[in-house]
């Protein structure tokens, strides 16, 4: 993971910089650091976060108008003072910063030290700046030729930056895997993993493509080649981001601020895409192949995280619409078991930061077997969505907070979409029914709203667990996923080990551990299997266990049993998990709070997972 940012132009390069790292502090936040080039390298880094190396900078030494920052996720090397980045060539006048892994990175390592290298670090990025020193001293050099000749030897994953002390007006970049964008501002040029740095200054950015070096003068001339030397032509795209989008807008955190979103995200994800009234529904990226769904043998969705229990959901509605086969796979055992792929297949995508290196090798083997990939991704221009045939974006907007909340529902909102029109495309539902599921799709932003005004409630029953250690979460048929991912929002912010089982399933191990400390948030809002639901529920209670139950409005039965309801609105089952996650997302949320964990940088995660 880890993020990247660098500068060359008129201003103080510093402020710039550490005002970029701060924007990409979500893809990783065990150590920061930076390189300002005046006259000197001079470098400062440091365990811990971004305010952490604002304390150990020294100001008289930041003056400088090129240069570049990086904030970590550790992969080779503890998080430590050493192993932060920038690292430095041995003769400390090439720094480097790097999001990825350097795979060859111990044979690199042996064959410069019998050179005389000498390593200070633990990390795979150092052996790269070493290697990128020799080839350039040995064969006298430029930097962005040596850095190109480097990178031909390396195996593995990196977006670089390089910049020399020597050499104040120039800076260097490179990417296979990870992502890097180029900023072309008015007078000033940067570098960054993604937009969000880059915003602020300019909307113009080129998105370099895999095994490209870029090298950026101070006077904006630039140029792009392949690591076989080729030169390329870049399109330079215009970008449609805010920085208002960027902020907390008032709200204590991230997380807070995009739970509350909902509302405004569902609706943006549909927008222009149907219409009840008048009885249509369509996707862009279906348009064209639409041959190709209605004839699809066989549709796989493939993902990670929380768009992997949102790909769950799709196999629900896939195959109840439209009748269509599922699977769901997991991008990273996808990739690694051969798996059979036909061209009938149509293989979905998922991911909210179209960077996650695992949904993006998927994506890359299915398409060396001849599938036709569609993606579904929330981050405009990254690589998953250059990479597919086709597909849709979400529009949820710059999601920030760590455990995603707005992607999940805006990914559902559009799978839910694409099995309607599939369903009816095929004949599988009927108009009427076709129209019902339309018209309950667009009130889905009310009806969360409604979701919303409940949070002090919420918060109460929060208050009411929050000491737990362990937690249970139960769902039966759409509700399972949503019972996986409400557990896994609880770990991931809180630290509190919360399982998801489908509901039956509990009587085959889980029960065991239930006992008058376990809390079970049961989502219960299922028409069919209801009563199957209450009696899930009289066997935790009857083991003295804490039921926190989410039901339909006016199920009074539930709500007798249980400890704690909440009430959510009516709506169709399939599309009741797009009001059932919110209740756990605000509980997830408050619990976190309660315990004083970093919500939005939550240990040892990070947002986009750029390695395998
Ligand atoms: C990380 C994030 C999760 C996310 C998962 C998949 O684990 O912390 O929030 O669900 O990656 O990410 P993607 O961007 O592909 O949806």
């Amino acid at each position: 993971m880890c993020g990247i940012v660098a500068y060359v132009g008129s201003k103080e390069a510093y402020p710039i910089i550490i005002e970029g790292l701060k924007r990409l502090e979500y893809r990783g936040y065990d150590s920061a650091g930076v390189s300002i080039l005046n006259g000197t390298m001079n470098t400062f880094k440091c365990k811990g976060k971004v305010t952490d190396l604002e304390q150990v900078i020294v100001k008289e030494k930041i003056k400088g108008t090129a240069g570049m920052g990086h904030t970590r996720w550790a992969t080779h090397g503890v998080p430590n003072n050493i192993n932060a980045h920038p690292h430095l060539s041995g003769d400390g006048n090439l720094a480097i910063v790097h999001n990825g892994i350097i795979e060859n990175y111990g044979t690199l390592r042996t064959a410069l030290e019998k050179l005389g290298h000498s390593f200070v670090s633990d990390t795979d990025t150092e052996v790269l700046i070493h290697l990128i020193e020799e080839i350039r001293n040995t064969n006298d050099l430029s930097l962005e030729e040596a850095t190109r000749r480097a990178l031909q030897k390396v195996v593995g994953a990196y977006a670089i930056v390089v910049l020399d002390a020597n050499d104040p007006d120039k800076i260097v970049g490179a990417k296979k895997s990870s992502p890097l964008v180029f900023g072309l501002g008015d007078g000033e040029y940067f570098l960054a993993s993604d937009a969000s740095p880059i915003v602020k200054y300019t909307d113009k950015v080129i998105y370099l493509e895999d095994e490209e070096v870029i090298t950026i003068h101070r006077n904006g001339d630039y140029e792009i080649r392949t690591i076989e030397n080729e030169l390329t032509d870049p399109e330079v795209q215009q970008i449609d981001l805010n920085i208002e989008e960027l902020e907390k807008g008032g709200y204590e955190h991230y997380m807070l601020k995009e739970i509350y979103q909902q509302p405004q995200t569902i609706a943006e994800s549909m927008r222009g895409r149907l219409s009840a009234d008048e009885g249509w529904a369509k996707l862009g990226g279906m348009e064209q192949h639409l041959t190709r769904f209605k004839n699809a043998k066989r549709i796989i969705l493939t993902a990670c995280g929380t768009s992997w229990h949102a790909a769950m959901i799709a196999e629900y509605l896939f195959e109840e619409f439209a009748r269509i086969p599922t699977e769901v796979e997991y991008a990273s055992e996808f990739r690694y078991r051969n798996p059979i792929i036909t061209p009938d297949d149509v293989i979905i995508a998922l991911s909210q930061s179209g960077e996650t290196a695992d949904t993006l090798a998927a994506v890359k083997l299915a398409k060396s077997k001849g599938a036709f990939i569609y993606g579904i991704v929330n981050n405009v221009g990254s690589t998953i969505p250059r990479t597919t045939d086709s597909g849709s974006y979400i529009h949820a907007g710059p999601e920030i907070g760590v455990a995603s909340t707005k992607a999940f529902t805006s990914q559902l909102t559009v799978l839910t979409l694409m099995a309607i029109i599939l369903g009816h495309l095929k004949g599988k539902i009927s108009e009427g029914y076709y129209r019902q599921l339309l018209s309950e799709l667009e009130s889905v932003p009310s009806l969360v709203a409604k979701i919303l005004a409940k949070a002090d409630q919420i918060k109460y029953i929060a208050g009411e667990i929050r000491n737990t250690s362990n937690a249970l979460y139960l769902g039966r048929g759409y509700n399972f996923p949503v019972a996986l991912e409400g557990a896994l929002k609880l770990k991931e912010i809180s630290y509190i080990h919360a399982e998801g089982y489908p509901a039956a399933e509990m009587k085959h191990g889980p029960i065991a551990l239930i006992d008058m400390y376990m809390p079970v948030v049961v989502i219960a809002t299922n028409k069919s299997a209801h009563e199957k639901i209450v009696s899930n529920i009289q066997e935790v209670k009857a083991r003295k266990g804490i039921v926190v139950a989410i039901v339909t409005e006016g199920d009074t039965r539930i709500k007798e049993m249980a400890d704690f309801t909440i009430e959510i609105p009516y709506i169709e089952e399939p599309l009741s998990p797009l009001l059932s996650v919110i209740p756990l997302q605000l509980l997830s949320y408050y619990i976190a709070v309660m315990r004083g964990c970093n919500v939005d940088q939550p240990r040892n995660l990070a947002k986009s997972v750029t390695v395998e």
